[in-house]
């Protein structure tokens, strides 16, 4: 994993270029307690951004509301694409600052190149990911799909989710069953291709034998499909998490520390901590500002 580190001082203007050349993790050390300078330097890059709807009361910016915690709950979280599942495009940076660090062993946000987790996965699976797709399932309760789409009522849902080609969906009193293909692949910021996707973290259920026992995050209430409909197997699955888990590089938190990456080249999880202990994390997600070449 290259990562590029710098003081605050030593920072260059974060653009979409940088991103370009040689595709580094940043590493910004130290320093960072204020948000002032994470919000500074995210808006430097991007100009808007993705708001996960679950945080929507976890915002800790009292400025632009684009800055949220990341949830607390000592779980393991494998390695995502941020918005992945969503019928719109994926956000582009991804922003995190450590506001106050583990003191525990664990804790670390892990990293995974999605270029080399498509290389490395077998050959019949890329194929099958890069034709075909994939469909996110999941079924939200009123409070969580007025918050993700930002409606009220059933009929502008409707209207919203039939503005998608790419999403089918089934209102279930006041609840809406969602069906949404996207690719699995996709290009990143420096032009190479990906394993960009959402599916580790969108599991119904999951049997890994490292992880018998262990809280790996997953949600009853989802599932995942290859685009033609079928269903992706256990095998499969647990194939995806032990290239994941080979290929993940796990950063350890300093508080101030703070990570800028590519959301589409790396795909992020988490670690879970050894004790409970405190673990803060603050996070942006932005769509990088269009630059002339
Ligand atoms: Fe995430």
């Amino acid at each position: 994993m290259k990562i590029n580190s710098y003081t605050e001082r030593e920072i260059p203007a974060i653009t979409h270029s940088i991103f370009k050349k040689d595709n580094p993790v940043i590493l910004i050390k130290g320093g960072n307690d204020s948000i002032d300078f994470f919000e500074k330097i995210s808006v430097q890059a991007c100009e808007s951004f993705h708001l996960p709807a679950t945080r929507k009361d976890k915002m800790v910016s009292s400025k632009d509301k684009h800055t949220t915690e990341v949830f607390r709950n000592n779980l393991i979280l494998s390695g995502h694409t941020e918005g992945a599942y969503l019928p719109k495009p994926t956000p582009d940076l991804c922003f995190f600052v450590c506001i106050t660090a583990p003191k525990q062993n664990g804790g670390e946000t892990t990293l995974v190149n999605s270029t080399k987790m498509l290389e490395e996965m077998p050959c019949h699976l890329r194929q099958r990911f890069q034709e075909e797709g994939i469909i996110y399932e999941y079924l939200w309760q009123k409070e969580r799909w007025q918050a993700e789409f930002n409606v009220q009522t059933i009929e502008e849902l409707e209207i919203v989710l039939q503005k998608s080609k790419s999403t089918t969906y089934e209102i279930q009193n006041q609840s809406v069953k969602i069906q949404q293909r996207n690719d699995a692949v996709s290009k990143a910021l420096d032009g190479s291709i990906g394993f960009s996707n959402g599916i580790l973290a969108h599991l119904p259920a999951q049997n890994h034998p490292d992880y018998i026992g262990k809280p790996f995050y997953t949600n009853t209430s989802n599932n995942i499909y290859y685009g033609s409909g079928d269903n992706i197997d256990n095998h499969t699955i647990n194939t995806l998490i032990t290239l994941h888990d080979k290929l993940s590089y796990k950063h350890r938190w300093k508080t101030g520390d703070m990570l800028i990456f590519d959301n589409r080249k790396y795909l992020h999880g988490r670690t879970m901590t050894e004790k409970p202990c405190s673990r803060v994390l603050f996070s942006r997600f932005g769509y990088i500002k269009h630059q002339e070449t």
